[in-house]
């Protein structure tokens, strides 16, 4: 539920990491209307190429204004095969900042947040992985990625304020799971832009990792550190592995894939 915390590397960097080290064929999809997840893979002219003569988010989830521009788009049109030549396997569903107007247009739309299940179940088969970038909140679009998903990752800074976000976060997505009746669980929190330097991040993360409200959730051994690298990849439109591989951020990717592959079982 909050913006700048590193959901998007996170997304990103896995993505890669479990198609290039661990052979997995991955789907990333982009559901939030910044389109960082997409731009952090492909250049701005790519993306403008794709979307003007291809499919976004904002056509699989029928947001207005895409749709009346022409016939509706199938979601496998809307699929970016093998978005970075280093990285086979990993395909892309960009994302259009059409997607800022998802909860409008939509409103008066019956099964709105089931769109997206629908439509995925025709390709679901042809990934092991399946990995959605949602944007800050809990409306249309991440309700979309919530009802078609198995699990759902928490990345979080350890500071106080993001503490309150984790409490208020389980609540809303226990409502939503109750009035939409679907199954979702968490695999884990990642705790992300860790400073080593800053007592409170590693006493915040001690808190966390012992406190019994939190018992139920898993917390990865693996954090990811603030590493400047991690923020100068994007501007190259690459993952960190491809930007800088020795950095301490694709490390620790390298470790939390890892981590997150054997959650997955
Ligand atoms: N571990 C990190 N170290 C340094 N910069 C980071 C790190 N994680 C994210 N950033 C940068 O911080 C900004 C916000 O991160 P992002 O992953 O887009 O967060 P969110 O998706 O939660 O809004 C981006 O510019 C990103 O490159
Ligand atoms: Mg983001």
């Amino acid at each position: 539920m909050k913006g700048g915390v590193g959901k998007t590397t996170c997304a990103v960097n896995l993505a890669t990491r479990l198609a290039r080290d661990h052979g997995k064929r991955v789907l990333l999809v982009d559901f939030d209307s910044q389109t960082n997840a997409s731009l952090s893979v492909m250049s701005e002219s790519a993306w403008d190429k794709w979307s003007a003569e291809h499919g976004t988010m904002a056509d699989v989830l029928e947001v207005r204004g895409r749709k009346e521009r022409g016939e509706p788009r199938k979601l496998a049109d809307c699929i970016i095969h093998n978005v970075l030549p280093e990285v086979p396997g990993l395909d892309l569903i960009p994302s259009h900042l059409a997607l800022t107007f998802i909860d409008l247009d939509l409103a008066a739309r019956p099964g709105r947040e089931r769109i997206f299940a629908r439509k995925i179940a025709k390709v679901r088969d042809e990934y092991d992985v399946i990995l959605c970038d949602c944007p800050p909140n809990l409306m249309t679009a991440t309700q979309n990625a919530l009802y078609a998903s198995d699990a759902y990752l928490i990345p979080m800074q350890p500071d106080y304020l993001s503490t309150l976000g984790l409490r208020l976060l389980q609540d809303r997505l226990g409502y939503l799971k109750r009035e939409l009746e679907f199954k979702i669980t968490c695999l884990g929190v990642i705790f992300t832009r860790v400073r080593a330097w800053i007592r409170y991040h590693a006493e915040t993360m001690e808190r966390l990792r012992t406190d019994k409200e939190f018992k139920r959730l898993h917390f990865f051994e693996t954090v990811i550190p603030e590493n400047i690298k991690l923020a100068e990849a994007p501007m190259e439109a690459k993952p960190i592995e491809l930007h800088d591989s020795s950095a301490s951020g694709a490390e620790a990717f390298r470790a939390l894939t890892r981590e997150v592959v054997a959650r997955l079982g």
